[in-house]
């Protein structure tokens, strides 16, 4: 029995993989490398010492889907196949929905033939839009998204709410993630943005490399203790950690629905990571204030209470992790 791991070559695909690889379970990864490299498939095979299967084809291409469901005893599915990046969604709003809400459903519909029900969804606490309450849990009113990719990550939570509704017997668990940043402690497998990046971690691990000259702080006049935007950034190996979890939540409770939050449960200002990343590198990142950005929210992070009590999961890695990580990595993968 494999789990399939659909975008096992992106940032955390390719966390998640180890982790699940780790955790003895056999994978197969299919990837198009739209927005990942094939590097990162070998980097997973060397920090586990572990081998799996791979299929390079795109999720939406239904017929090479089948084959590999053909092929393999798949008993459960992760799906890491989506299109992230907010401003490029607003640009191109067809082709994500195309990507991320067609290509889940053919995904689904895939599963549904081969009488595959186990899934694990990529969510985010975009879904929240403004939040109702800090910090946010669960049942926090979802909607009021501002983008095209926000908006197709709450779509396709509807669809597999309506999907478990028509059929009791699916067994599906919604993750919001936080904000995700870090890499891999071993400097392999890391977030490769294409271009300038429009994340923050990104951004400042560029500037402290002096790949780009300053950091825009995007607004210093919000309601929060210095000014500037409050987030819950998780280490992408905490985040990983959690669909181990929630895959044994699932092979417990053999059928259901859940969602959970995935974040630490602290938020800190971007002046806050600014410092921390400072300390902890002793690099440099020079900014500057700049305007707020369109669709940004003031504060937003996580009550991960019920991921404790429910997963049995909760992040183990801090800021300091954070810092070091993201940094290692890109020293070790500069051009
Ligand atoms: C964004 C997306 C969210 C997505 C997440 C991870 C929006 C509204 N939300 O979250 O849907 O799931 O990325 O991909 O876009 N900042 C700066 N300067 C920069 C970059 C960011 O000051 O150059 C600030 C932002 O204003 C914000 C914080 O840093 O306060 C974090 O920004 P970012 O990393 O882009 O994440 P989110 O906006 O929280």
């Amino acid at each position: 029995m494999a789990v399939l791991v659909t975008g096992g070559a992106g940032f955390i695909g390719s966390h998640t993989a180890v982790e699940l690889l780790n955790s003895g379970k056999d994978i197969v990864i299919v990837d198009n490398f739209s927005n990942s490299k094939p590097k990162a498939l070998d980097a997973i095979r060397k920090i586990t010492g572990k081998d799996f299967k791979f299929y390079e084809i795109d999720y939406l291409d239904r017929e090479k889907l089948e084959k590999v469901f053909e092929e393999n005893k798949i008993d459960a599915v992760l799906n890491f196949a989506g299109y992230k990046a907010v401003g490029e969604s607003v640009k191109k709003p067809l082709e994500y929905y195309e990507n991320n809400v067609s290509g889940c459903i053919v995904l689904l519909e895939t599963m549904r033939k081969y009488n595959v029900k186990k899934f694990v969804f990529s969510s985010s606490a975009t879904v929240y839009g403004q939040p109702e309450r800090i910090p946010l849990t669960e049942d926090c009113k979802v909607g009021g998204t501002t983008n095209p990719y926000g908006t197709s990550k709450l779509f396709i939570e509807q669809i597999l709410k309506d999907l478990y509704n028509s059929d009791n017997s699916w067994d599906i668990c919604i993750l919001r993630y936080f904000n995700p940043v870090g890499a891999h402690e071993s400097g392999l497998i890391g977030e490769e943005p294409q271009g300038v990046p429009n994340n923050l971690m990104p951004y400042v691990v560029r500037v402290a490399a002096g790949e780009l000259k300053e950091l825009s702080v995007f607004g210093n006049d919000y309601d929060t203790p210095d000014g500037t935007g409050v987030r819950d950034y998780i280490h992408v190996v905490d985040l990983a950690k959690g669909h181990i979890c929630a895959l044994n939540k699932l092979d417990k409770e053999g059928s259901g629905l859940f969602i959970y939050n995935l974040g630490t449960g602290t938020g800190y200002s971007v002046l806050d990571m600014v410092k921390a990343f400072e300390q902890i590198t002793g690099k440099k990142v020079p900014y500057k204030i700049a305007p707020r950005r369109a669709g940004d929210i003031a504060t937003c992070y996580s009550d991960p209470t019920k991921a404790k009590e429910e997963l049995g999961w909760t992040a183990e890695k801090g800021i300091k992790e954070m810092c070091e990580d993201s940094w290692n990595f890109i020293q070790k993968n500069k051009e």
